[in-house]
C-alpha cells in the first residue's frame, strides 16, 4: 500500500463562531473538504463541504462510558498525523473486477478525561469515514459503552428515504419526507406483517440513510466494518437538524464491552451532485478489511431455485404434520429436475428438518437440531440425485431466533452440510433472540453474525443470512457471506397489511444494498397470490418484465428465481432472461437513478462481450432512453428486449410482456417505456 504524507492545512485561527480550526484536509481531486475544529466549550467537531457547499455542518464527537463512568466530550489534541493512499485491488467477486481505493487521512491523537483516543478521518473523492480508535494505553483498558455521541448536523431540512429505527428488524417500508416531518412511531403503527419489532422513538431512523439536499446533493449515512460493536441507528433532534448516533443496547442496557486496542465501525458519509455516483461509490467496501482466507475459489456466485415459495403462498407448508408438507422427496426432485434442465447450480429446499411443528412465537431454545430431516425426505438420495444432475442443494437453517441453540450445534450442523455434499446454508433469524433480551442489531448479535461467517469459512461454506444486521461491507472481509436479505425482501408480496409498493426497489439501491449485497428473491411471474388459497387478495406490485430487471438493479453473487417451476413454465421465453442473466461482473455503470422513482444500471459479465441492461420505476410510467457508449466501439451488438407490453400495468396487466430483438451499436441511443410499476430487462450480445 502506498503511504506518503500530503499536504495538510494547519490553521490555528480563531473564526467569527469562535470555533478554532484544528486541521483541514481534502480528498484526492479536492472534491472533498474536511475540517476539523475545538469549540470553546472544548469539545472536537468536524465539518464536511462538497464541491465547497456544506454537506455536514459542524458535528461534535465523543462517548458516554459506563464503566469507568466518563464523559469523552472534551479533547485535547495532543498530535496529527496524515497520509495519502492511492491503491487498487480486486474483489473476489463483484460489480466491477478492480476497485480503486484513493483517499486522504487525517489522526487527531486526543486525550480525554485521561482516556487517549484517536480521531481517524478518511477523505474520498465521494464522501468521508470517521472512526475511533481505542489505543493501548496504561490506566485505561476495558471499558463498557453508554452511549455513542457522534453527531451528523445536516445543512437543510433534506428529503430523507428513512425506515423507523428499531432493535429487532430492518424489514419495514421506506418513507419518504423532509427530515422535519419523520415520525417513526407513527410509520411503525402501519406495519402488521413483521414478526418482531422494537420500536426506538419516533425521531429515530436506520442507516442506510439516504437523503436528498434542495440544493443539489444526495448524502448516505451508515457504517462500515461493523465488528464487536452493535448497530447505529440515528436519533434526529428535529429542531436542529441533527443525528446522533444511537447504539442498539443488549439485554442489560449497555451498548458494548470494549478492550484496547479498539477501533470502532467506521461512520460513512457519502456524498454526491449526481444521484448515480452514490449508487457506483466503493467507499464502504474500502473502508473493510481485505479478505480473511487465502484460498477463495471454493466460493462461487451462483443461481438457484427453490422449495420456498410455495409454501408462502400456501400450497405447502415447512411443517411436516398438517399434510402438505413440501419438503418431501419427491416434490424436491422436481425442483431439482427442473432446475437442472435450465443450468441453476442450486435449489434452497425450507423445511426439511424436524422442528417446524413449533417452532415460532414461544421464546423456546430448543427447536431445530439442523441434523435431523423429516422421514419423507430422502436427504442423501436428494443429495447424489443434485450432484449428479450437476447442481447442488442448498441448506436451510433456521434458528428462529435461539440463537445459543445454533450456536451450540453450528460445528455439528456445518460437518453433516460438508457430509453431505452441500456448501451453501441461508440462515435465518425469524423471532425474538436466545440470550433473552438481546436483539438482532446488539453487540452480542453482530459478533454472531461474523463468527457464522468465519465459521462457515472453515468449512468451505457460503452464507446467505436472513434477518440478519445491516449489511456494513464485510463481504468483502468474508467473501463467503455473500448476501443477506436484511430488508424488506420479496417475500412480502405476499404480506396482507402494505406488501411491497412499486417504489420500493428503486430505493433499496440507496439504503440497503449500499451495505452489500441483498437476496432479495426477485423473478415472480405470477402476480395474484391466491393461486392456491382463494381466501388471499395479496398481489405482487410489479410487471413481469420489472420482476427481471431487478437481477441487474439488485446487486447480488447469489440470485434467486423464486417462482414455481409451473410459474415459469408458462413463459418460458421470459424465463430465458433469469437463465441467461450472470451473476457475477467485469464492470457496471449506474446509467440513470432516482431514489423512489428508477434506477438503469448496465453490467458487464465476468469475463464476456455480454453486457446486461435493467431498467425499473415506480408506479409512474416513464420513456428511458440510453446512451449504448460503453459498447466496444466497430462492433455490432444484437439487443434482447424483454419489456412491458403497451398495455401492461402493475395493477391491472402486470403479466403481459414483449420480448423483441434490435441491432446496435456503440453510437446507437436504445429507447424503452417501462409501464407503472413497469420494467426493462435488456441482453447485449456482439454478433
Ligand atoms: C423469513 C425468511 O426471510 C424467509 O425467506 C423464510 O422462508 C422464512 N423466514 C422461514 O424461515
Ligand atoms: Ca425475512
Amino acid at each position: 500500500m502506498l503511504k506518503q504524507l500530503f499536504c495538510l492545512l494547519l490553521v490555528f485561527i480563531t473564526f467569527s463562531s469562535s470555533a478554532q480550526q484544528v486541521a483541514t484536509f481534502y480528498s484526492p481531486n479536492k472534491t472533498i473538504q474536511l475540517s476539523t475544529s475545538k469549540i470553546p466549550d472544548g469539545s472536537l467537531a468536524y465539518q464536511v463541504y462538497l464541491k465547497g457547499k456544506e454537506v455536514i455542518s459542524s458535528s461534535t464527537v465523543g462517548f458516554l462510558l459506563k464503566k469507568p463512568a466518563l464523559e469523552l466530550k472534551k479533547f485535547t489534541v495532543t498530535g496529527i498525523d496524515s497520509s495519502t493512499v492511492a491503491t487498487t485491488w480486486k474483489p473476489i467477486w463483484g460489480e466491477v473486477k478492480e476497485i480503486s481505493n484513493q483517499y486522504n487521512e487525517l489522526v487527531l491523537h486526543t486525550s480525554s478525561n485521561g482516556v487517549l483516543i484517536d480521531l481517524i478521518f478518511r477523505a474520498f473523492d465521494d464522501g468521508v469515514g470517521v472512526r475511533y480508535h481505542f489505543p493501548v494505553q496504561a490506566n485505561f483498558q476495558h471499558f463498557v459503552v453508554d452511549q455513542e455521541l457522534t453527531q451528523f448536523n445536516m445543512s437543510g431540512d433534506h428529503t430523507a428515504f428513512w425506515i423507523p429505527g428499531d432493535y429487532e428488524t430492518n424489514e419495514y417500508t421506506y418513507n419518504k419526507s423532509k427530515l422535519s416531518e419523520i415520525d417513526a412511531t407513527a410509520a411503525a403503527a402501519k406495519e402488521k406483517d413483521i414478526a418482531v419489532t422494537a420500536l426506538m422513538g419516533k425521531n429515530v431512523v436506520q442507516t442506510p440513510l439516504m437523503m436528498k439536499s434542495a440544493n443539489g446533493f444526495y448524502l448516505n449515512i451508515h457504517e462500515a466494518a461493523l465488528v464487536n460493536y452493535p448497530a447505529m441507528h440515528l436519533r434526529l433532534d428535529q429542531a436542529t437538524q441533527t443525528f446522533q448516533s444511537a447504539l442498539v443496547p443488549d439485554a442489560v442496557g449497555n451498548k458494548a464491552y470494549l478492550q484496547t486496542p479498539f477501533s470502532t465501525p467506521w461512520r460513512t458519509m457519502v456524498m454526491s451532485e449526481k444521484a448515480e455516483k452514490i449508487l457506483e461509490s466503493k467507499l464502504i467496501l474500502n473502508l473493510n478489511e481485505p479478505a480473511k482466507f487465502g484460498d477463495s475459489t471454493w466460493i462461487k456466485p451462483q443461481k438457484f431455485m427453490g422449495m420456498w415459495w410455495e409454501m408462502h403462498i400456501g400450497k405447502a407448508n415447512w411443517p411436516l404434520a398438517g399434510g402438505k408438507h413440501g419438503a418431501n422427496t419427491a416434490n424436491v426432485k422436481r425442483y431439482i429436475d427442473f432446475a437442472a434442465l435450465h443450468g441453476f447450480d442450486g435449489v434452497l429446499v425450507e423445511g426439511w428438518n424436524q422442528g417446524w411443528e413449533d417452532w415460532f412465537g414461544n421464546w423456546k431454545e430448543e427447536v431445530f437440531d439442523f441434523v435431523s430431516p423429516y422421514p419423507d425426505y430422502a436427504i442423501d438420495s436428494l443429495t447424489q440425485y443434485a450432484q449428479a444432475k450437476g447442481l447442488r442443494l442448498i441448506m436451510h437453517h433456521e434458528t428462529s431466533g435461539s440463537v445459543t441453540n445454533y450456536e451450540r450445534r453450528m460445528d455439528t450442523a456445518y460437518q453433516y452440510m460438508v457430509s453431505k455434499g452441500i456448501n451453501t446454508v441461508k440462515t435465518g433469524y425469524v423471532g425474538k433472540i436466545i440470550p433473552r433480551g438481546e436483539h438482532h442489531d446488539s453487540q452480542w448479535m453482530v459478533n454472531h453474525y461474523n463468527r457464522v461467517a468465519e465459521k462457515a469459512a472453515q468449512y468451505k461454506l457460503m452464507v446467505d443470512s436472513h434477518e440478519s444486521v445491516h449489511p456494513t461491507g464485510l463481504h468483502r472481509t468474508y467473501p463467503n457471506w455473500m448476501a443477506a436479505e436484511a430488508a424488506r425482501g420479496s417475500e412480502f408480496n405476499n404480506a396482507p397489511t402494505l406488501g411491497i409498493v412499486p417504489e420500493h426497489t428503486t430505493i433499496l439501491p440507496f439504503t440497503r444494498l449500499m451495505g452489500g449485497p441483498m437476496d432479495y428473491t426477485p423473478g415472480l411471474f405470477h402476480m395474484s397470490l391466491n393461486q392456491f388459497d382463494s381466501t388471499r387478495t395479496q398481489k405482487v406490485r410489479s410487471t413481469l418484465a420489472k420482476q427481471l430487471a431487478l437481477y441487474i438493479t439488485i446487486y447480488s453473487p447469489l440470485q434467486m428465481a423464486a417462482d414455481l417451476p409451473e410459474n415459469y413454465e408458462g413463459h418460458l421465453d421470459a424465463f430465458q432472461f433469469i437463465k441467461d442473466v450472470a451473476v457475477d461482473w467485469d464492470d457496471t455503470k449506474v446509467l440513470s437513478a432516482e431514489p423512489g422513482e428508477y434506477v438503469t444500471i448496465a453490467r458487464k459479465a465476468k469475463n464476456k462481450d455480454t453486457w446486461f441492461i435493467g431498467s425499473i420505476t415506480d408506479e409512474n410510467a416513464r420513456n428511458v432512453s440510453l446512451s449504448l457508449d460503453f459498447l466496444d466501439p466497430g462492433t455490432a451488438y444484437e439487443a434482447m428486449l424483454y419489456r412491458d407490453a403497451d398495455d401492461a400495468d402493475f395493477e391491472k396487466n402486470p403479466e403481459a410482456y414483449v420480448i423483441e430483438k434490435k441491432l446496435v451499436s456503440k453510437s446507437s441511443n436504445l429507447t424503452y417505456r417501462l409501464q407503472r410499476g413497469g420494467g426493462c430487462a435488456v441482453v447485449l450480445r456482439k454478433l
